[in-house]
């Protein structure tokens, strides 16, 4: 549904996308990740026809971002949540919907019954007739949110829909963008909270300037060695770390002696195991876990990596 090969953006000097290519499935929700300034604000312009490429190509379906008359196709079946919502601020919540459900020559009564259904489920109804201006952040973030479906797009761009929100706001758009995923829209997602793409992405791509990396999150994870299992000992103990190294070669021990760390592929199964032969050593096991978030130690690693 998004096929892009060897796109490339500069600004001058800068160049912002270096030849990036990467194909999103019919369907799929397609996470993008990156530091600030990687170009994924950028990319999701020149996909979504407010920009110009430098070079390269990029389709969405069976259109060329680059051409006219496929442009025009293009802004028909995508919705755009943009950084920077940019509201008609005079307006009231429901004029904006109104004014863009027009731009998009939707019938009076279809528009009636998608603003309706959307700002009730953005929680902002009772808000409607208020203007835009002076929503909160998180209020502009909802009502953008509400303008990017109102036309039912086969293909959502959302850059950072949840960067202003409240945790129960987060959440609820989160789960609305698994309640698309079942309508199978194809979604692509601009975030910098892992724990949300980790949850609601198929797959993922972590870019700075260039691509690093694409995948599942666990084929992602599997590129750089994989999560570990953490145990703590109630007692830091020498004897039972130099017999637990005779079963696990991978083993590491902190400073203090008292946190183990112990690599392994799959380590919500291997938890157990680790667990019993720690006891089976002789020691005390005070806690045991995975550690840390498995896509955030995935991240930091690919992003500085050269690939
Ligand atoms: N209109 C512009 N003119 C000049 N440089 C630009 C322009 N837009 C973006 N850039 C540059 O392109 C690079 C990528 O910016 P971009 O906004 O795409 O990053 P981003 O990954 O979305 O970052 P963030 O996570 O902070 O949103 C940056 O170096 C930025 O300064
Ligand atoms: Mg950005």
């Amino acid at each position: 549904m998004i096929e892009t090969e060897g796109l490339t953006k500069r600004f001058g000097d800068v160049t912002a996308v270096d030849s990036v290519s990467l194909s999103v499935a019919e369907g799929e929700v397609f996470g993008f990740l990156g530091p600030n300034g990687a170009g994924k604000t950028t990319t999701v312009r020149m996909l979504c026809c407010l920009i110009s490429k430098t070079s390269g190509e990029a389709r969405i379906g069976d259109y060329d971002v680059s051409k006219g008359d496929d442009s025009i196709k293009i802004r028909k079946m995508i919705g755009v949540v943009p950084d920077n919502v940019g509201l008609y601020e005079p307006l009231s919540a429901y004029k904006n919907l109104d004014l863009y459900g027009r731009l998009y020559g939707m019938a009076e009564s279809k528009r009636k019954e998608s603003i309706e259904r959307y700002l009730n489920l953005l929680g902002l109804w009772e808000k409607r007739d208020v203007a835009a201006g002076t929503f909160s952040k998180g209020m502009k973030q909802k009502l953008a949110i509400a303008r990017a479906l109102l036309h039912d797009p086969e293909v959502l761009f959302m850059d950072e829909p949840t960067a202003n929100l409240d945790p129960e706001s987060a959440k609820t758009v989160r789960d609305f963008i698994l309640d698309l995923k079942k309508e199978k829209r194809t979604i692509f997602l601009n975030s910098h909270n892992l724990a949300e793409v980790e949850r609601v992405c198929d797959r993922v791509a972590i870019l700075n300037t260039r691509l690093k990396a694409t995948g599942t999150p666990s084929e992602l994870e599997r590129m750089v060695g994989g999560r570990s299992v953490v145990v703590d000992l109630a007692q830091a103990s020498e004897a039972v770390v130099a017999s637990l190294r005779k079963k696990y070669s991978g083993l590491t021990t902190a400073q203090d002696g008292v946190r183990l760390s112990f690599t392994s592929s799959d380590p919500d199964g291997q938890i157990p195991d680790i667990v019993e032969a720690v006891v089976r050593a002789g020691g005390r096991v005070k806690y045991a876990g995975v550690e840390g978030s498995s896509l955030e130690a995935t991240y930091l690693q690919l992003v500085k990596s050269d690939a």
